[in-house]
């Protein structure tokens, strides 16, 4: 492995500003309180902090609507604490990572109220305007340019009072999306990226970034999408997904801000509905792209018709899914691997038990099949404490933007409440975003004003000081996985095989890396799990394996008799 690669033997822990640490008060994480925590997460063993959106913002999205690229949210900090933090961060050698949103700014963003002011202001371009649809007036009904639904619901187009034109925006409506068409556009984003690394930090998680490349027509124009049934909107990823010109705008980029530069920098890609195909592409060392991609389909297999309608999953798509990624990625190309982050539900809720006799063990199981993957792990904060979903009352307790935009529209389209709140409840971005449990006091010593997000009852029982005291917890697990990457090479660079794909409940695999052999069995159910030698090859050979790291807190008496429930073990053997 060459230097430059160092990203395939780290682990990213992820930040959401927000609901990590305040210190002022207010209610709301901020940048010192970041730095308050670096020993606990130092201690944990993290190379790479990703900090979500921590700019200037209106909030509408939390901070993944930017209204000033180049400075902190008063909210967050300073840039002066920023600079704390790089610097406080790299003494013990951990990396920092900033969200880069530029598939759209804030419509409080001074390009886009330039943007706005007139058809004839330079900045015009910027941003995609459209007159109203060819025979409609602007502001009626089916009037928008195009039927493309955002992703937060509704229509995709907003029309401007004053120069009576739409702007797309794929999120809310303070989202626009800029134009990458623009050469202009183009070289603003370049030139804040060199600012940033100029500043210290160390690479970017790059947000919803195979949508700034736009299908358009030779005339300008953008097409329809298929309907979606039940509305009067219409599916326009086909049309903003790895779009003409996606692979030219990031090997300009890497050209135009990581080119020539001394340090390698972490680069990873935020892309919904990439296929394994593209990520081969985007991923593939010589074509200078990005790292890695964060790929969707293993978090899309609990949903039907889409998100909000959510059905259980099947062990047997997982591995499947995994399966397929780990294979084409082997040579060429490089996997994130990840359960959890702002977006989605909690991972021990979701993928294994959060019921009291089952939680523990389940989010230790998760962590290590997951880690023993090949690929860069992630960590979203709190999945080391293993913190569950958030028992909502009511429609009332929801924040966000999609899950408050979904619960209105599905009511306003006639839909169940009840249906709706149980949608909700599994799938609801708020789960991840309640604040992080530090300790029995009160809100969890996330604050000591009321805290923005309501805090998880079970604070008393879950949180960093009970997981740090005691050594059989879920963070000394997840201490150990990553220790494990550093004393163990066939962690991070072992061959990868999937055994037993048809098995419902076991997943297996194993990692072989120059004379050595892994060995990953987890039962993922409450029963006890036989596995034979139809589910792993030569069954005999692992007898006298080595347990590296199980997950329950007496080791078995043969590293091969029946998995207990929820059980996972990680056996070494060599050749
Ligand atoms: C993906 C981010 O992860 C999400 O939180 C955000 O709402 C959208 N992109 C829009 O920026």
């Amino acid at each position: 492995m060459t230097d430059d690669q160092w990203f395939r033997e780290a682990v990213v822990y992820q930040i959401y500003p927000r609901s990590f640490q305040d210190t002022d008060g207010d209610g709301i994480g901020d940048v010192p309180g970041i730095i308050d925590r670096l020993d606990y997460l130092h201690t944990l063993g993290i190379d790479v902090l990703w900090l979500s959106p921590i700019y200037r913002s209106p909030q509408d999205d939390n901070g993944y609507d930017i209204s000033d690229y180049e400075d902190v949210d008063p909210t967050f900090g300073s840039l002066a604490d920023v600079d704390r933090l790089i610097e406080q961060a790299h003494a013990p050698g951990i990396r920092i990572v900033m969200d880069l949103v530029v598939n759209h700014t804030s419509d409080e963003h001074p390009w886009f109220v330039e943007s706005r002011s007139s058809r004839d202001n330079p900045k015009r371009d910027w941003y995609w305007w459209r007159p109203a649809r060819h025979g409609h007036e602007a502001g009626t009904p089916g009037a928008e340019p195009t039927n493309w639904q955002a992703s937060f619901s509704g229509p995709a187009w907003e029309l401007d009072e004053t120069t009576g034109e739409y702007y797309l925006h794929l999120f809310s409506r303070k989202q626009p999306d800029l134009n990458w068409e623009n050469p202009q556009v183009r070289e603003a984003v370049y030139a804040m990226m060199r600012w940033w690394l100029d500043r210290g930090v160390d690479g970017f998680r790059m947000d919803v970034i195979n949508m700034i490349s736009k299908h358009v027509g030779p005339d300008g124009s953008l097409q329809d999408g298929r309907p979606i049934a039940g509305t009067v909107l219409g599916d326009g990823t086909p049309f903003y997904i790895c779009g003409p010109r996606i692979h030219e705008f990031l090997q300009e980029m890497h050209r135009e801000v990581f080119d020539g530069r001394s340090q390698k920098y972490l680069t990873v890609g935020e892309m919904p509905m990439v296929t394994v195909e593209e990520a081969l592409l985007f991923t593939d060392p010589a074509r200078h792209e990005v790292d890695m991609v964060f790929q969707f389909e293993h978090v899309d297999l609990d949903h039907g018709e889409h998100k909000w309608d959510r059905k259980p999953l099947d062990l047997r798509d997982l591995k499947a899914s995994f399966g397929r990624w780990q294979e084409d990625l082997a040579d060429i190309g490089w996997n994130s691997l990840y359960w959890n982050n702002h977006d989605q539900p909690r991972a021990v809720s979701r993928f294994g038990s959060d019921a009291p006799e089952h939680r523990v063990a389940s989010a230790k199981l998760l962590g290590s099949v997951l880690h023993l993957h090949r690929g860069t792990p992630y960590v979203y904060q709190g999945e080391e404490l293993g913190m569950t979903n958030v028992p909502f009352a009511g429609p009332q307790d929801f924040q966000d933007i999609e899950s408050v935009n979904y619960y209105r529209t599905a009511i306003e389209a006639g839909a169940d409440p009840e249906w709706v709140l149980h949608n909700l409840r599994l799938g609801s971005r708020d789960n991840a975003r309640s604040p992080m449990q530090w300790d029995a006091s009160a809100n969890a010593g996330f604050t000591t004003g009321t805290p923005w997000a309501r805090v998880n009852p079970n604070y008393p029982e879950i949180n960093a000081e009970a997981a740090v005291a005691d050594d059989a917890s879920v963070f000394h697990h997840y201490r150990r996985l990553i220790e494990l990457r550093r004393s163990e090479p066939a962690v991070a660079h072992g061959h990868f095989t999937m055994l037993a794909p048809e098995h419902r409940t076991l997943y297996a695999f194993m990692r072989t890396f120059e004379g050595t052999e892994l060995l990953v069995l987890a039962n993922f159910s409450a029963d006890e799990l036989a596995v034979t030698g139809d589910d792993v090859p030569r069954l005999d050979r692992w007898s006298g394996a080595d347990l590296l790291l199980g997950n329950l807190a007496d080791d078995p008496s043969s590293v091969v008799e029946p998995l207990r429930p929820w059980e996972a073990r990680i056996l070494r053997r060599t050749t």
